[in-house]
């Protein structure tokens, strides 16, 4: 059974009698790992009380589009790009035709255009509404555009009616939502990511490190291993708990990290490098501490093995992608990284911007390859690595 954590569930109900299922349709997102905020049309509050699904998502409940107040707090474009997934359930025949259409005329509409996540619609209306051609076509239209439907099921219908157009039951809905991320892109793959800083001991007590908070390289663990890869983290010290599915090796050092990677490889096909490793160590660990008699101590400092240089150089070594941090002239330094570490695929990110990348919870890159590149525009970290992996699963395929 597939699970719904560390996704945003952006739920949209729409004005049917079925909306009083919406609320047993939140609690059980929230059970399957989802965070969720709803959204409602006029015609849903007849339905059911803004105050019920506000108190059962946790999280205020947003209606309209033109509200001053409502746009200060988690306006319609940040609503749009918050969600990993946009469920529309339930979806009125009304509210499929103003979707075919692309209309923005409320809330929910003008939030199905603005966002870039997947879209789910869960229908429910009279069956004769639902078996009617202006329906069935506008069913058609929005499937042609890569929406997804579930439902709706057939049966007894508030109305009287029997048919098709009841709306599906939260939990079939759930499932539904759960296998949309579950892509199968890496199915039977192994996977190795390094995540996380180093730590290169000066003496028993004292380290050199630095800021990586490994969100980003636990991101992409977890993502590849939502697409079916076998996937073993090799992290540095973080507290970041272990995704689910993912095997763990912690280490310490850069040569710890080489040694465990080095052990992995080979029986590996895709090595991804997030790990912020130090660049330099001190020459010699004391083995005391060292105390404070002197007023200047001098560390010498040499040069760690750089590990993904040395994965990327194994001969018949796995697909091996690193990751590069920069502030200016981002790209040309990124292609000259991929060149120079001799690299399958880079992933760009922008430092100077201290809203993405190092600790942050967004990150905004651009992926290269040699002959392509793609801008990944700024999105949660596990909606970035998502796309990463299934830019990986597609250069995979292209190299045959
Ligand atoms: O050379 P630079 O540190 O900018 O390169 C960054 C990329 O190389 C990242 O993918 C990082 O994980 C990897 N790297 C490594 N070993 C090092 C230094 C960097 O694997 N010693």
């Amino acid at each position: 059974m597939g699970h719904l954590f560390n996704r945003n569930v952006l739920l949209g109900v729409s004005g049917g009698i079925a909306a009083y299922k919406s609320a047993e349709l939140v609690r059980q997102l929230q059970e399957s790992g989802a965070s969720v905020r709803v959204i409602m049309t006029r015609g849903a509050q007849e339905f059911i009380t803004p105050l019920t699904l506000q108190a059962l998502s946790g999280n205020p409940v947003h209606a309209e589009l033109l509200d001053e107040e409502a746009e200060r707090g988690m306006g319609h474009i940040e609503l749009a790009r918050w969600a990993d997934l946009m469920l529309i359930a339930p979806a009125t025949a009304d509210l499929l035709a103003r979707l075919a259409a692309g209309r923005a005329d409320d809330l929910l509409t003008t939030v199905a255009l603005a966002t870039a996540a997947p879209l789910m619609l869960a229908p429910a209306m009279n069956q004769q509404m639902w078996r009617d051609p202006a329906t069935s076509d506008n069913v058609h239209t929005l499937g042609s555009r890569g929406i997804h439907l579930v439902g709706p099921a057939s049966g007894e219908q508030a109305c009287g009616d029997v048919g098709p157009g009841r709306m599906e039951e939260p939990a079939v809905i759930v499932a539904a939502a759960a296998g949309l991320f579950e892509s199968g892109l890496l199915a039977g793959k192994r996977v190795v990511v390094t995540a996380g800083p180093t730590r290169e001991a000066i003496d028993p007590v004292r380290y050199i490190s630095n800021h990586s908070s490994g969100k980003m390289g636990y991101a992409l663990a977890r993502a590849a291993a939502e697409a079916g890869a076998l996937t073993t983290l090799v992290s540095g010290p973080v507290t970041l708990p272990t995704p689910e599915h993912v095997s763990r090796i912690d280490v310490e050092s850069a040569r710890e990290m080489l040694a465990s990677c080095q052990a992995l490889i080979g029986d590996c096909d895709i090595f991804i490098a997030c790990a912020a490793v130090a660049d330099y160590r001190p020459a010699e660990t004391q083995a005391d501490k060292i105390k404070k008699t002197q007023e200047q101590v001098t560390l010498q400092l040499i040069r760690n093995p750089d590990i993904v240089s040395a994965v990327a150089a194994t001969a018949n070594g796995p697909f091996t992608a690193g990751f590069a941090a920069e502030t200016n002239d981002v790209l040309s330094y990124a292609r000259d990284k991929m060149q120079r570490k001799g690299l399958d695929m880079i992933i760009a990110n922008d430092v100077s911007d201290s809203t993405i990348g190092f600790n942050s919870d967004d990150n905004e890159v651009t992926v290269l390859w040699p002959g392509g590149k793609r801008a990944l525009s700024r999105a949660g970290k596990d909606a970035i690595a998502r796309r990463i992996v299934a830019l990986i699963a597609e250069r995979l395929a292209s190299d045959g």
